[in-house]
């Protein structure tokens, strides 16, 4: 990243590597509520990545020393399984993986009404079990749905979506040839409903209006994959109305 490599990433028609145009996002698959023991949860495939999200709480922070007697804390953790890249990643935390939590939960601490719960902790857990460049992406995404899921009051959801350069182009959502060897890349987290924007990294080098470019880029998909969010969430609640009511039917056939 940053250099303009000699790898060609967009041919003579102006599509990438992938036949992508560069406005184009990867395939993208959400589903909420995939795990029982957790209190929300929400799996999606973007493109190759893979990755599982799974929230607990508002429950009482422990240790107490954590506690904040005014608000609730956000503690997210980012984690890459050890199959989830080529090399085998080495397990447990490392540089990398402690700052995209970090910046991550200061994302949703934005939008998450943690001044209604004080001392407790939401936990959020974001498991990469594939990696194809723009986890930290797909993670917000999923993480964001998973905390709906578990019920938990926010301003809105929140959408992770990176666009970059690459060939002197600015292109939407990398790939991983195009985060390899590409100019930039600015990952972004956004509220949809209000445009505000939570979470905003850059890697690389890029004009300013380039930035605004890739910016836009990333705005307009973020209003896409919102109403895939907000599907896969009422997919969730169709399904959990359907089982209270054979709940209901099945407890009214036993007073029968
Ligand atoms: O995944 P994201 O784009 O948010 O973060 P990155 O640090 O820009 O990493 C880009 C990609 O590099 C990841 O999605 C993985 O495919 C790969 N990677 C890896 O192979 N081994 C690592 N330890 C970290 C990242």
């Amino acid at each position: 990243m940053g250099m303009k490599s000699d790898i060609k990433l967009i041919d003579e028609n102006g599509l990438r590597i992938d036949g992508r145009k560069p406005d184009e996002l990867r395939p993208i698959k959400i589903e909420a509520g995939v795990l029982k023991r957790a209190d929300g949860s929400a799996y999606v495939e973007w493109g190759k990545n893979k990755i599982l999200a799974a929230v607990y709480g508002p429950r009482e922070a422990h240790p107490r020393h954590l506690q904040d007697s005014t608000k609730a804390i956000i503690q997210c953790r980012y984690n890459m399984a050890p199959f989830s890249v080529s090399d085998r990643k080495r397990p447990g935390p490392d540089r990398r993986s402690v700052e995209i939590s970090k910046i991550i939960s200061e994302a949703f601490e934005s939008v998450i009404m943690t001044e209604l719960f004080p001392r407790s902790s939401i936990d959020v857990f974001i498991e990469v079990l594939q990696a194809n460049a723009g986890t930290r992406c797909a993670g917000i995404t999923a993480a964001a749905v998973a905390l709906a899921d578990a019920g938990v009051p926010m301003k809105d959801l929140v959408v992770g979506v990176a666009a970059g350069k690459v060939d002197d182009t600015v292109v939407l959502d990398l790939g991983k040839e195009e985060d390899n060897y590409g100019q930039a890349d600015v990952p972004m987290a956004i509220v949809p409903r209000t445009g505000d924007i939570v979470l905003l990294q850059m890697d690389g080098d890029m004009t300013e209006e380039e930035l605004f470019k890739a910016m836009d880029m990333s705005m307009e998909a973020a209003k896409y994959i919102y109403e895939l969010q907000k599907d896969a969430l009422r997919r969730r609640y169709a399904v959990i109305a359907q089982e209270e009511k054979e709940e209901i039917e099945s407890i009214e056939e036993g007073i029968e």
